[in-house]
């Protein structure tokens, strides 16, 4: 485990993606305002559609204290072609509930953050994990892709266990981030580069020849 987590890094480090929400591999965690943004938009939008709003949200709401005092139809405005409106909706009440319970400050904890409005397992684990450096997994569609063909695991809650037995207590939020990578530009859901692919050696879906069948849904 520890070997994949280290190969993972080394690969980071070399080909991470350049986004306006992250800062330099093993340069200053980025603050948990922007790391939450940007995850509440990237939950159901392509990173290539998030850019664009998350450069116009933090221009115009750069901190907590200014997105809870932000106007209602205003931020709705802002956030139309995104979809899922409720995601809105919800950061204007976590932010409202951050300025009057917490100091207008993220709580540092993966646990606390769950409890805020909005704030499911995944988002709390990445800002814990991306913002504050808690080796919480953070396991979305390409973590989970990527965590099941290494292993050749076929049910979510393996996939979980093994996701969070990978990660380390060194740079888990670059670990997170390089997993996410992985898969979005090498360990794809079809055809993946795995001639290219850093965590080769170590994928048993690999040794297999198996790895397009994972993640394997269940039988609806
Ligand atoms: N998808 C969700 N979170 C992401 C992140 N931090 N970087 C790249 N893609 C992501």
């Amino acid at each position: 485990m520890r070997v994949i987590a280290a190969r993972l890094l080394e690969w980071y480090d070399r080909h991470a993606r350049v986004l306006p929400w992250r800062s330099p591999p093993g340069g200053a965690p980025p603050d948990p305002y922007r790391v939450w943004l940007s995850e509440v938009m990237l939950q159901q939008t392509t990173v290539a559609a998030v850019k664009p709003y998350y450069e116009r949200f933090l221009a115009r709401w750069p901190s907590v204290e200014a997105l809870a005092a932000a106007d209602n139809a205003e931020l709705m405005a802002a956030w139309a072609g995104l979809g899922y409106y409720s995601r809105a909706r919800n950061l204007l009440a976590c932010a409202r509930t951050l300025v009057a319970e917490h100091g207008g400050r993220f709580p540092g904890s993966a646990a606390e953050l769950r409890r805020l409005p909005g704030i499911g397992d995944y988002t709390a684990g990445a800002i814990a994990a991306i913002a504050f450096g808690e080796p919480a997994a953070v396991v979305d569609g390409n973590v989970e892709r990527v965590v099941s063909r290494l292993f050749a695991l076929d049910n979510k809650p393996a996939v979980r266990a093994r996701a969070a037995a990978l990660t380390p207590a060194e740079r888990p939020g670059d670990h997170a981030q390089a997993m996410m990578d992985l898969g979005a530009t090498i360990c794809t859901p079809k055809r993946p580069a795995c001639a290219i692919c850093p965590v080769r050696s170590d994928c048993r879906a690999f040794a297999l020849g198996v790895q397009e069948a994972y993640p394997i849904r269940p039988a609806k």
